[in-house]
């Protein structure tokens, strides 16, 4: 778990901010769920996943109840749909911290944040557009170019399970010439010996039957028509048959977007995909439910490499210098700020060298200088601090508007 410092801090926040400017106009509304929940959620999500198994921080609390901090937001906001019951469709986004014990590496923490939506109550393939197009949408909007999408379909529940039987056969075939970490995931989910990059795997992996075979008319149609619905929007996406995604939950569409720039074991910025049985599950009526998570962590990792959504300047834009003994510095300050400009200041009344040293440091486009004359005057000085200009003295009364004047001109 790590501290997030200024600057990268305000690239954080920014990053919540570009995503909600995304989701917000096309009708998401933010949910803030707890961190911590009844374990029970959780494990809704899956047994064969080791998210539930290896991963999750649980314990139990002082009233004796098994609780666990969220491994992700999907459970959470279905409990919170099938507990309030709003309207559907229901449309939610959600930002912040998840929690995981997995080995920690560039891009793989035990804290992380991810940026996500889902929608309830629509069986819609253009749903599952919207949804995929909203994370496309976010990545483009922070000028990312090297992400991939990938697409699959896992069909009904029951195409699911008769492609399992196939893949456990296929494997199950294989013998000994699979790595025995596989053997072992065969037992508990062969779907997940698909995501294996063990060499020895892949000639194997390769020869396995693929999902397409199994699918049901109406998930092929519905497949169809989502594929449909992407190009429509020129969105560019590869049919990825042997995707199949980390958490037990899923049925018809799946999706990962790709960072380019990383490494291949942590280069998922994000995935998401329709479930069902989950709302249900966790006390409500059978739901359809889609949406993706997005990894924040992850998703700044791949701007870094691409060298695209630096962090927003943290400088304020004037430094308020009062030789006078402060007060005028606080009264001036705390106009300025009222008036809804950026402004900090000198503290314990140090020289006018001093103070003038911090109003460099500091990057203000503008110095306000208050010293004597001033003082006496009822006014203050505005110097320019980044480009050559006069110094010129104002009214005090002035002082807020004047600056708004000059903050508004280049640069
Ligand atoms: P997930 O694939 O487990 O899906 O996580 C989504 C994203 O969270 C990943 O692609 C990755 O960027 C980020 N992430 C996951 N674990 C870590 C970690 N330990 N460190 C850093 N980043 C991480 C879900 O969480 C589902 N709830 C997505 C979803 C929403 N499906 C339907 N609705």
């Amino acid at each position: 778990m790590r501290d997030i410092m200024a600057p990268e801090s305000r690239r954080w926040r920014a990053c919540a901010q570009v995503f909600a400017d995304v989701v917000e106009p096309a009708g998401y509304e933010l949910v803030i769920p707890p961190l911590m929940e009844d374990l029970g959620v959780f494990t809704r999500i899956g047994d064969a996943t080791d998210v539930v198994t290896k991963e999750m921080y649980d314990f139990v609390d002082k009233g004796d109840r098994h609780v666990a901090l969220r491994p992700e937001q999907t459970a959470s906001i279905c409990r919170a749909f099938a507990e309030h019951r709003p309207v559907l469709p229901w449309k939610a986004w959600y930002s912040g911290p998840n929690f995981r014990y997995e080995k920690p590496q560039r891009g793989r923490y035990r804290q992380f944040d991810q940026v996500g939506v889902e929608a309830l109550g629509v069986d819609d393939p253009h749903l599952d557009v919207e949804v995929i197009a909203l994370g496309w949408e976010f990545y483009r909007r922070l000028g990312l170019q090297q992400v991939g999408l990938l697409v699959n379909s896992l069909g009904e529940p029951d195409d699911r399970a008769r492609y399992m039987g196939a893949l456990e056969a296929h494997f199950d075939a294989a013998g000994d010439a699979l790595s025995e970490q596989s053997r072992a995931t065969l037992r508990k989910n062969p779907l997940r010996v698909l995501d294996s990059k063990r060499p020895e795997d892949q000639p194997i992996i390769t020869a396995a039957p693929t999902i397409d075979q199994f699918w049901s008319t109406a998930a092929g149609d519905h497949f169809d028509a989502v594929q449909s619905g992407l190009d429509a929007l020129g969105i560019h996406f590869t049919i990825d048959l042997k995707l199949v995604r980390g958490l037990d939950y899923y049925r018809r569409t799946i999706f990962e977007y790709q960072g380019g720039t990383l490494d291949s074991a942590q280069n998922a910025l994000g995935g998401g995909g329709r479930y069902d049985g989950l709302v249900e599950a966790l006390g409500g009526p059978p739901t359809p439910g889609i949406g993706f998570a997005l990894g924040v962590d992850r998703t700044l990792l791949a701007c870094d490499d691409e060298g695209v959504f630096t962090a927003p300047s943290g400088v304020v834009d004037v430094f308020v210098v009062d030789t006078t003994g402060g007060t005028a510095a606080l009264a001036i300050t705390s106009e300025l700020r009222a008036a809804g400009m950026s402004a900090d200041r000198a503290y314990d009344n140090r020289s006018m060298k001093a103070q003038m040293k911090a109003a460099n440091r500091s990057g203000a486009r503008f110095a306000i200088i208050v010293g004597s004359d001033e003082a006496e005057a009822g006014s203050a000085s505005i110097r320019p601090m980044r480009v050559d200009g006069e110094q010129v003295v104002v009214d005090r009364d002035s002082l807020a508007h004047e600056l708004q004047q000059r903050l508004q001109e280049e640069p």
